[in-house]
């Protein structure tokens, strides 16, 4: 039996705040952005999308002029000095950039193809971390729970997290994923090059040095090639009242 509340029904919300930390991380087109914001909505509490920081720090450091082969340096010093807030209500989340919403530039080409060599760089992951640790302690502070998304928040941001789920996909299916987001979006582009965007991308955050892409060691892993979003949001309600995290 459950420690907190009652398992919920199939497709039936949770009833009650969320408390504690939910650390939700894998691979872009696994569809961790929409469960996650859905479930922090449901539960009433912030939802913080880390890969929102590190595109925010990605468009800086491009709008200064820094590219690809940048000094890491000049990149770091760029990424400290940029305003960037994240707005962690879950009805609307965005992000900012000395003020300004730049939350549809970030999903962008230019930002998607930049932003995993950006987020490579230790001393910039230190500062968001440290960032992102800080929404996270406020959130406690108030007694609040908080979703936390990204792709190191189990093992390195939130390694205490009440919860960690790892969500995985096989690459085809996230690339038909991040596909229809994209043309949705406006930005059409043909399967094979989808997929080699996201292959590519995989690796660059699989490899890095600093906090790659991992699923920690306690982590429930939640393979959804064959899930709707419905159902892993099912079966994140699950979890989250199996472990007692709702009051
Ligand atoms: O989740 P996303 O696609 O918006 O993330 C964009 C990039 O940011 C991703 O390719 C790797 C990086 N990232 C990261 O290194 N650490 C995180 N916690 C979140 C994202």
């Amino acid at each position: 039996m459950s420690r907190g509340g009652t398992v919920p029904e199939r497709g039936r919300a949770v009833a009650g705040r969320l408390r504690g930390v939910v650390a939700m991380d894998g691979p872009s087109g696994t569809g961790k952005s929409t469960v996650s914001r859905r479930l922090a909505r449901e539960c009433a509490v912030p939802y913080l999308d880390t890969g929102a920081m590190y595109r925010a720090a990605t468009l800086a450091v491009l709008r200064a002029g820094l590219g690809p082969d940048s000094a890491a340096t000049d990149v770091v010093a760029v990424a400290r000095d940029a305003e960037i807030e994240s707005v962690i209500d879950p009805a609307a989340p965005r992000i900012l950039l000395a003020g300004e919403d730049v939350e549809a530039e970030i999903r962008g080409p230019a930002v998607t193809g930049f932003v995993s060599a950006v987020s490579a760089h230790p001393q910039l992951r230190e500062l968001l971390v440290g960032r992102q640790r800080a929404y996270i302690a406020a959130a406690v502070a108030r007694d609040e729970g908080v979703v936390v998304e990204g792709r190191d928040i189990g093992t390195v941001v939130a390694p205490d997290a009440a919860l960690k789920v790892y969500l995985t996909a096989s690459d085809e299916i996230r690339a038909v994923r991040r596909g229809a987001q994209d043309r949705k979006a406006g930005r059409g582009a043909d399967a094979a090059t989808v997929l080699a965007a996201v292959r590519r991308r995989d690796h660059l955050d699989t490899t890095r040095t600093v906090s790659p892409l991992a699923a920690a060691p306690d982590a429930v892993v939640l393979d959804t090639d064959d899930l709707s979003v419905d159902a892993v949001l099912d079966e994140l309600r699950r979890l989250v009242a199996e472990r007692g995290l709702v009051r």
